[in-house]
């Protein structure tokens, strides 16, 4: 089974790359499932409904998100509903949506489970504590793909230890900044410290960077603005086998007009 995972997409030319040229990577690339974190997906904050079903519609399989997925409130209900859009599993288990699910591909079940780390992030359990428990939802699932949306990459490398050889990838978002760590790991699970980003170079991690500079300098309330130039997707491709070990793991970046 081929996953293409990519990471966090920020805001319309995030969405409007990805959806352009996600057909066309889907049979390049021969990929069963596809994962995208969509937590920045509207307008940098959240993911309305419609922008999720403008992702699923292009082939995305299941998205995750973050610490920026309660930010549409008209996403609340929508979270309850929708089974492929996933919030971090360790918020409150009363907080809407849930963060583990299973997704039927051409390549075979794929399960997903999406993790907060703690660090700046707050979490209402800590994702060491909770992640068993995730996993064993996913009992008789061969192939799972965690998506650890963390700022530490000490927290995101400890979570791919935890993990080695119980889950096929341990793959890392929130960052918007890609790491050239992608690996497996001796127990099977392919491991990357953050995918990178959907969204413009032209930025500070997908913001307009004048507005950026603006707060750093002044140390001013600034309303950040989703910056547009220079737009490419950034993500990895892993291969598992039939046991549920990770086979290969290659990032791969699409954009730039090419
Ligand atoms: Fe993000
Ligand atoms: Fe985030």
């Amino acid at each position: 089974m081929i996953v293409l995972f990519f990471g966090d997409v920020v805001g319309k030319p995030g969405r409007e790359l990805l959806v352009a040229r996600l057909a066309d990577l889907r049979s390049q690339l021969q990929a069963d499932a596809v994962i995208a974190n969509g937590e920045n997906a509207t307008d940098g904050k959240g993911i309305k409904p419609s922008h999720a079903e403008e992702l699923f519609g292009a082939g995305v399989d299941v998205i995750t998100t973050g610490n920026h997925v309660y930010r549409q409130r008209d996403t609340y209900r929508y979270l309850d509903e929708q089974f492929r859009l996933l919030r971090p599993h360790n918020f409150l288990a009363s907080n809407p949506g849930r963060g583990v699910t299973v997704v039927d591909t051409p390549g075979g079940r794929v399960g997903v489970v999406n993790l907060s780390g703690d660090l700046y992030l707050y979490p209402a359990h800590s994702p060491f504590e909770v992640v068993d428990q995730a996993l064993e939802q996913l009992h008789g699932v061969r192939s799972v793909v965690v998506d650890f949306h963390a700022e530490a990459t000490s927290e995101k490398v400890a979570m791919g230890w935890y993990l080695d050889g119980r889950v096929s990838a341990v793959i890392g978002t929130h960052t918007h900044v890609r790491t050239a760590d992608a690996r497996l790991l001796p127990g099977g699970t392919a491991y990357m410290t953050d995918a990178g980003m959907c969204g413009s170079r032209d930025s500070v991690i997908g913001v307009k960077k004048e507005l950026v500079l603006e707060r750093f300098l002044t140390q001013l309330p600034v309303r950040f603005e989703v910056a547009e130039g220079d737009v490419w997707l950034e993500g990895v491709l892993i291969e598992i086998g039939d046991s549920g070990r990770a086979l290969r793991i290659e990032p791969f970046e699409v954009g730039g007009g090419s």
